[in-house]
């Protein structure tokens, strides 16, 4: 048994590598407990707090960046060839440093197709998507990388700038039925919480390495749409059978409805006692809109 938690203090320093959606979510929010926190993505930008990271193009920190870091996010996918792009050039980097904790985002995807039924960490995964193959051979690569590593399984993240509600304004919306269809999803203010909270919560006496972040209330995807013309006041267009809409898709976008789950978060919510910030999409799509 193997205790990990601690107190965040402003000596603290992360890593966040992939500044993208959840990983500018995380980096803003754990810079509020006076933690410093450097993040990186594929080109130079204006924020001095970012730094370059692109596997792609060989492009790799220089030492100063890992100077005194104590914890690391990676939020990068697989690349092209399903290779992890932090293990694969920063590894020996990562395992000279002292650090108190990594974490990894992975996907809800690794399950497979549960046929609608609950699935959870004590499950075995089933991928049934390449790219799910992938993500379960890098879950295993951190896993036994010898770094502190905790693996968050997530499933469709959602928060503001990034919702129904973009797509609805893009005109980008298909209204799509598939009966018994269900979606998990998770805001990104819960990813964020959630992390923080395992890494500081003093009562976890046991070390989970993998760990489901899942709102409450997996649903279908119209459920979801119609939630969102309701709080703009609009009229959902008609709704497409899967059947008739599938010509239409592309093949990514019809391989995760070919997937139907349930991820649950009892080891979080439960076992390890995190409260949801947004418990369901109706509470998680009312924030979006009043950030829209
Ligand atoms: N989106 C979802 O619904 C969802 C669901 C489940 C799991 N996930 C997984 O959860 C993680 C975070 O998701 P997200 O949606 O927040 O990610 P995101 O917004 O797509 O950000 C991904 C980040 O990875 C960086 N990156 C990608 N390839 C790279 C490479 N080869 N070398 C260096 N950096 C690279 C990107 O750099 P740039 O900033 O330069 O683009 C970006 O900062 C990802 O692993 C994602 O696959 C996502």
């Amino acid at each position: 048994m193997k205790s990990f938690a601690s107190s965040l203090t402003n000596k603290d320093k992360f890593l966040i590598l992939g500044c993208g959606f959840s990983g500018s979510f995380f980096a803003k929010t754990i810079r509020k407990f006076g933690c410093t926190a450097l993040t990186s993505s594929r080109s130079e930008n204006n924020d001095p707090y970012s730094f370059v990271f692109n596997s792609e193009k060989g492009i790799i920190p220089n030492e100063k960046i890992f100077e005194g870091v104590t914890h690391v996010l990676s939020c990068i996918p697989p690349d092209k060839n399903g290779n992890d792009p932090v293990l694969g050039n920063l590894k020996d980097k990562l395992l000279d440093l002292s650090l108190k904790w990594v974490g990894y985002l992975s996907t809800t995807g690794v399950y497979g197709n549960t046929k609608g039924n609950w699935v959870s960490e004590s499950d075995q995964p089933t991928p049934l998507q390449k790219r799910s193959q992938k993500r379960l051979n890098c879950e295993k690569e951190w896993t036994e990388s010898n770094l502190p590593v905790q693996i968050f399984r997530l499933p469709g993240i959602y928060g503001p700038g990034r919702s129904t509600f973009e797509a609805i304004k893009r005109q980008k919306i298909r209204v799509i039925t598939k009966k018994n269809q269900v979606f998990s999803r998770i805001h990104v203010a819960d990813i964020t919480n959630a992390i923080i909270y395992l890494i500081q919560n003093k009562n976890s006496l046991k070390f989970h390495q993998i760990i489901n972040i899942a709102d409450d209330e997996p649903c279908s995807q119209i459920e979801v749409i119609q939630y969102c013309y309701d709080l703009i006041g609009l009229k959902m267009p008609k709704p497409i059978l899967f059947e008739d809409a599938k010509k239409e898709l592309s093949p990514i976008a019809q391989s995760f409805w070919v997937e139907n789950r349930r991820v649950s978060n009892k080891l979080l919510c439960e076992t390890l006692g995190y409260r949801l910030i947004y418990k369901n999409y109706k509470q998680g799509l009312k924030n979006c809109f009043l950030n829209c």
